[in-house]
This record gives C-alpha cells, sequence and structure tokens, in this order.
C-alpha cells in the first residue's frame, strides 16, 4: 500500500499502523477505558441526515470561514496535538506546512516537538497554542510570556485533563516519553527497523516548550504521570478569568462540554470554545461533542464562536456540524495518521482529500457558502 492507495481516513490508518511501531500506534489510535466514546465520536453523525436543495447555482463555492478573528480557507483546522516528531521525523513542520498550505489554522502542543517559535518563524498562518495548566504557576507565567513573544494569534486552553484517562493500551505497552517501554513494547519497536532508522537519524526528540522546565533526566515520564502530576486539578474559572485578563487576545477553551459552562466561558471573555471529549481518550462514556452541539450552539452562539473536534473522517461530517452552527471543526487522528503514513505528503493530501470532498458535498447540498448551510438541512432519526 502507497499514499496514492490512500483514498480516507481508514487507508492513511492502515498505512499507519504498518510503518509505525505498535506502542506509538495504540498511543494515536487508543482512548480511555473501553474507548466507547473515541468510537461514538464518529458513529453520531451517522443519527443525521442531510437534506440538500437543488438547482440553486453552485458553479462558485467560498469555503472560507472566520474563527475569532482568524480568517481560514477552510472550515477545519489542525488540532494541536502531542508528540508529533514521534510519528514521524518531520512532525510539527510537515503539519504546519500543509495547514498553511490550505490557508487553515494549526496548533502546536505544550507537548510539541518542534518549538512554537520556530512554527512562528516558517508560516504566516493563523496559529494557536494548545496550553496545559500546571501546578507550577511560574512556569505557566513563563509559557504565556513566551507564547504572547512568539506571536501566537490564539491562546487554547486545554480544560479536559487535568488528570490522565486511563489508556490501558498504554499501560500495556509502556508508552512513555522518553521512551521506556516494557519488554514486549520493545518487542514491538524491533519489527519495525525503518522507523527506528529515521528516528535515530533526525533531530533529537525534545519537548521544547518544556525542556527548561520540565527535568526528565530522572526517568521516563508516561503521559498519564504528566496530566497526573504537574498539572493542576484545582484550576478554577476564577484561574482561568486571569489567564484570560493576562494574555488578553484571542483566547479559547477546549473541552467545554455543557451549556452552563460554555455560558460561563463567555462570561469571562472567552472568544471561543471547542466543544472535545479529547478524542475519547479523557472521560469514556462522556457524550460526543457533535450530539451535545445544538445545544451549546443555542446558549451561545450569538456571544463566542463554538467549535468542535472529534470523530470527524469525512466531509459531510464537517458539514453537518457547521450546519448545526459550529464556526469550524478540528481534526486529531484525521491527520496525524497520514503524518505517520507519509510525513507532509501524507498529511497534504489527507487535507487535500477533505477540502475536496467538502467543496463536492456543498455542489450537492446546493450551498456556494458556509454561511448557506444551516439546521434546514438536516434531520436526526
Ligand atoms: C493526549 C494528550 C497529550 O491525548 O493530548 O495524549
Amino acid at each position: 500500500m502507497r499514499l496514492a492507495d490512500c483514498h480516507n481516513f481508514h487507508d492513511f490508518r492502515t498505512l499507519a499502523q504498518r510503518r509505525l511501531p505498535r506502542p506509538i500506534f495504540d498511543y494515536i489510535d487508543g482512548a480511555a477505558d473501553d474507548e466507547t466514546t473515541y468510537r461514538r465520536n464518529t458513529a453520531s453523525f451517522q443519527r443525521c441526515d442531510l437534506v440538500p436543495s437543488v438547482l440553486r447555482g453552485v458553479a462558485d463555492v467560498d469555503l472560507s470561514v472566520t474563527v475569532m478573528g482568524q480568517k481560514l480557507a477552510v472550515p477545519f483546522y489542525c488540532s494541536p496535538t502531542a508528540l508529533q516528531r514521534l510519528f514521524h521525523h518531520e512532525g510539527e513542520r510537515a503539519v504546519g506546512a500543509a495547514a498553511a498550505d490550505l490557508g487553515t489554522m494549526f496548533g502546536v502542543s505544550s507537548l510539541g516537538t518542534v518549538s512554537l517559535e520556530a512554527m512562528r518563524e516558517a508560516h504566516p498562518t493563523p496559529q494557536v497554542y494548545q496550553f496545559y495548566f500546571h501546578k507550577d504557576r511560574g512556569l505557566n507565567r513563563a509559557m504565556i510570556g513566551r507564547a504572547k513573544e512568539a506571536g501566537v494569534d490564539v491562546m487554547m486552553l486545554t480544560v479536559d485533563s487535568i488528570t490522565g484517562g486511563n489508556r490501558e493500551r498504554d499501560v500495556r505497552t509502556g508508552f512513555s516519553i522518553p521512551f521506556r517501554l516494557t519488554l514486549r513494547g520493545m518487542l514491538a519497536f524491533a519489527r519495525k527497523p525503518m522507523w527506528g532508522l529515521n528516528y535515530l537519524t533526525h533531530e533529537r526528540f525534545s519537548l521544547p516548550q518544556l525542556d527548561e522546565h520540565v527535568d526528565m533526566r530522572g526517568g521516563a515520564l508516561s503521559i498519564q504521570r504528566y496530566f497526573t502530576e504537574m498539572l493542576d486539578p484545582s484550576m478554577t474559572w476564577s484561574d482561568v478569568a486571569a489567564m484570560v485578563q493576562e494574555w488578553n487576545g484571542p483566547f479559547c477553551l477546549k473541552g467545554v462540554m455543557s451549556a452552563a459552562d460554555a455560558k460561563r466561558a463567555a462570561d469571562i471573555g472567552c472568544n471561543g470554545i471547542v466543544l472535545s471529549n479529547h478524542g475519547g481518550r479523557q472521560l469514556d462514556g462522556s457524550r460526543a461533542a457533535f450530539d451535545q452541539l445544538a445545544e451549546v450552539v443555542d446558549a451561545v452562539g450569538d456571544r463566542i464562536d463554538v467549535m468542535m473536534d472529534g470523530g470527524i473522517q469525512r466531509g459531510t461530517h464537517v458539514l453537518k456540524a457547521l450546519s448545526l452552527g459550529a464556526r469550524a471543526v478540528g481534526l486529531g487522528r484525521y491527520y496525524l495518521f497520514p503524518l505517520a503514513a507519509a510525513g507532509q505528503p501524507g498529511v497534504e493530501r489527507a487535507l487535500g482529500l477533505l477540502r475536496e470532498e467538502i467543496e463536492r458535498d456543498m455542489r450537492l447540498m446546493g450551498c456556494d457558502s458556509i454561511g448557506r448551510l444551516s439546521r434546514e438541512n438536516l434531520r436526526f432519526r
């Protein structure tokens, strides 16, 4: 199987699975507990049908949207995700370049493997900085200052990860950063020598957003331990209100799910929220963002930009979310598998296919701009 044979999410996932050592594939593909929420994220789009309009003159289709003051050429963006250079040696550089090429926003994670400054210099396209709120307030202040200095456009605070989700696939393989694996995990690496060769012959693995502050020489830190030991579970709305003031620019909360919380986010001055269950990786059994979208848009859609992520694999999924009132949707595994499968050309192909699907589907729906999509287009089973 080659990149040219990849036509959808499942093809890219299969190719990624062939290329990656099992523990790394499982880190991306896996989710919390029984992975119910992970599966439901995509399934939730299936209980909603599209009702097209015809004969509306759709020769030209405009896919652009504006979210949190950022103009995007397409109604989707690459959500911030951790550890990208582990999946492919180009990591964030490949994802940023592909997003910039398409004219859309991408995120750099606190657990990113390329510095936010390097990404800022490389591309003028809107950049989100994904922020984890640490127990160490000095570290938080330093990270905010650094992001400001670098010229990051949107601050995105993740609020659903104050403790680590129970990812049993990672527990079994011993997946951690820097690598420490169980014996079985190590054997899995031996079966993918090409990945190992690439990893060893490229720039040393690092976490440039945190390296100055986190001493990892003491041993491997699992993602679960990072969340549990370093992040601050005592964080409250007043801490976030203070952070919004300090940032003094576009500010977004990622991981809000209830209408009441969405209202509080608007009250403290956030410009946007992302409805998200972290790809099903945190609280298993939590509702799919798509199922929660209408309620939240009705509550705050006139005050702040509502986005969503989770389970998006098709252009029609994007159209359904936009029809309910989302301003844009975030992608995670949708671009991570292509990254792992083929680096920058992989991500470019995946994002390009999604763009094409959305453009084709907009025509079939009889809509020449995103603003023409509405709930009139939808029926729920
Ligand atoms: C994860 C974190 C790092 O889901 O976002 O693994």
